[in-house]
């Protein structure tokens, strides 16, 4: 089962990353490697609209605007620091037609009506929120998305080599002191808040760039049960 800690409220999120700003770019190095693998699974290429939650600087979005999404196809990150909603904004500013990016207040509710969107992405985000964020997050996930359409998700995890466990250990045991010296985020295993009543596994793997274990995950929304039953349905979900 998921660790049982102390993870930061919103606002504290909020005043840390509203400090961290553009030094978020740095943490590419053990990153970038889940993201790449996230996108050879999301079919990216088919997307119509992406929902981004914790866009940061904006890294991730660009990256998607600039080579895997169509022409066509809009993006909305949401963020709760005002400076990375500015910072993603500004990076973003080539794409202002058809990318938005939001400040939020925290709360894990998405602005987006039911169904309404083919990809909801976030990476290094859900291992900052608490367990019941992070349940909220997949029903949340689950209903904007359409049908068939995917969650693509990084996170940091725990380690599954001597090295990574290692490091992974150190990681939970320096947040357990204090979450902010390691920017609220602890390893999780996003696989355990999955309800399979809701999403079918596309994919999902470990990596472990210079010992830092991530997990890449992308799942596909399943078809709902009938209308009738969609209210009873969405408060059991995600
Ligand atoms: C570790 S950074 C990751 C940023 C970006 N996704 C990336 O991979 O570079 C976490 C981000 O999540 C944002 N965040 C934290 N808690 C949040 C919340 N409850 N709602 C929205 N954004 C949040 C932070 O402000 C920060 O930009």
């Amino acid at each position: 089962m998921a660790d049982k800690h102390t993870t930061l409220t919103a606002s504290e999120a909020e005043t840390y990353y509203n400090r961290f700003g553009k030094k978020q770019d740095s943490q590419g190095f053990y990153e970038d490697p889940a993201l790449n693998d996230v996108i050879v699974h999301a079919s990216f290429q088919d997307a119509e609209s992406v929902f981004e939650f914790g866009c940061g600087t904006g890294k991730f979005a660009s990256r998607l605007l600039t080579d895997h999404l169509s022409a066509s196809a809009t993006y909305l990150g949401c963020d709760v620091s005002s400076v990375m909603v500015g910072l993603a904004t500004q990076r973003l500013k080539k794409y202002s037609k058809r990318a938005k990016v939001l400040q939020t207040d925290g709360t894990v509710h998405f602005p987006l009506s039911d169904h309404s969107t083919d990809r909801v992405i976030s990476s290094y985000v859900l291992d900052l929120l608490s367990d019941e964020d992070i349940r909220t997050f997949f029903a949340e996930a689950y209903r904007i998305l359409i049908p068939g359409g995917k969650v693509c998700l990084a996170s940091l995890t725990k380690g599954n080599t001597l090295l990574s466990r290692i490091v992974s250990s150190l990681w939970m045991a320096v947040f357990r002191i204090r979450p902010s010296f390691v920017g609220g985020c602890r390893p999780i295993l996003l696989d355990e808040y999955v309800n399979r009543d809701s999403w079918k596994l596309e994919h999902r793997k470990i990596l472990t760039p210079f010992g830092v274990p991530s997990e890449a995950l992308v799942l596909i929304a399943k078809d709902r049960p009938n209308k009738a039953n969609s209210a009873e349905a969405r408060s059991s979900c995600g």
